[in-house]
């Protein structure tokens, strides 16, 4: 066993690394004989949520950087039943396959674009996620993010704490955009997408979309119109092949040179290069980012540097609340994988 793996298991399980002898009640009688499934966890999750996994199950839990190492992940899986993932973790045909047991796979998050559903689905092997409990919760920061970017917030906190602020309250200084009367573009109408149209309509916005498959609140647009039109271009598409770096410089030109750019979707559906070199020459105007090619974030990232940029280190769902409902989601997606059915929420 890696040292950064963890066993876990209730107190007759302690020191064993393989299946063991769980005491079931069968029919009235007490049996020995029934080995509990293994689940690899490739982070930890809350207490409450592993001790009622760990009840029913054997636990391994990486403890170690993050993401687990390929080469760890392909050792720990190999006697699982279960995973439990996250959005960094890439889980492929190889992963999958190091594992002949696996029964499902559960990732902490909305996004599935990290697991190669497709040979899950070959496999027999289900896989659930977390939709729906993280809707308000990501809408809410890019409603956040967006009027953080136009009321020029963390730029300003940047100036107080870099000792820069000299003078008060002059006509011209610090001038941000206002947000009522603007229209904001939508790009994916999905659950996330419709929850931001209902936000930003309270705050005056006209909104705008372009969905390839769902309706919601505003007026539904070409992408050409969407990406012409819209002041504020607000990113809710999942990551798949069609919208890989969708948002490339071709694209980026299309929009108003006063128009700023949101992304709490992927970060790889935005061609970072390209919006680095946009945001430099003067393309567009600004962009908040909550997630991006390549996370966490190193100070080599040339977003770093820009004023016209706010980021966040991938905090969409980031609530107390939420977080615990996405455990909890978690926890039922596995038991119900684990038993044969399909997950609560299960990725088709
Ligand atoms: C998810 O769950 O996929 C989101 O990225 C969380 O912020």
């Amino acid at each position: 066993m890696l040292p950064q793996l963890m066993q876990h298991a209730n107190s007759s399980m302690s020191g064993s690394i393989c299946l063991g002898l769980h005491t079931n009640l069968i029919n009235g009688f007490r049996s020995d004989s029934y080995v509990r499934k293994r689940i690899l966890l490739t982070r930890r999750l809350q207490d409450f949520a592993q001790a009622r996994l760990g009840r029913r199950y054997d636990l391994e839990v990486y403890s170690g950087r993050v993401p687990m190492p390929r080469r760890a992940l392909i050792r720990a899986i190999s006697g699982a039943h279960a995973l439990v993932c996250f959005p960094y973790d890439v889980i492929d045909a190889g992963v999958m396959d190091a594992a002949p047991d696996l029964e499902t796979i559960a990732t902490y998050s909305v996004g599935y674009d990290h697991i190669d559903v497709a040979h899950a689905r070959g496999r027999g092997i289900t896989v659930g996620y977390t939709p729906d409990v993280l809707t308000d919760a990501t809408a809410d920061l890019t409603m956040a993010l967006m009027l953080d970017l136009l009321r020029r917030v963390t730029e300003g906190d940047r100036i107080i704490r870099a000792g820069r602020w000299r003078q008060i309250y002059g006509a011209d200084d610090y001038l941000g955009t206002d947000v009522g009367g603007k229209t904001l573009g939508i790009l994916g109408m999905g659950r996330i997408g419709s929850r931001v149209a209902k936000r930003a309509a309270a705050f005056g916005m006209k909104v705008i979309y372009h969905s390839r498959s769902s309706t919601g609140p505003g007026t539904r647009v070409t992408l050409g119109r969407l990406l012409e039109r819209s002041d504020v271009l607000s990113i809710h598409v999942p990551h798949t092949p069609d919208t890989h770096e969708m948002m490339d410089m071709s694209r980026l030109r299309k929009m108003k040179r006063s128009a700023y750019l949101i992304n709490t979707s992927r970060g790889r559906v935005v061609h970072e290069k390209d919006l680095a070199a946009a945001l430099r020459q003067g393309i567009i105007a600004g962009a908040a980012l909550d997630v991006f090619h390549s996370e966490p974030v190193g100070p080599a990232n040339p977003l770093v540097k820009m004023q016209n940029v706010v980021l966040a280190p991938h905090i969409g769902s980031s609530t107390d609340g939420t977080r615990r409902k996405m455990a909890e989601l978690t926890v039922k997606n596995l038991e119900l994988g684990l038993s044969g059915r399909e997950p609560a929420y299960s990725v088709k």
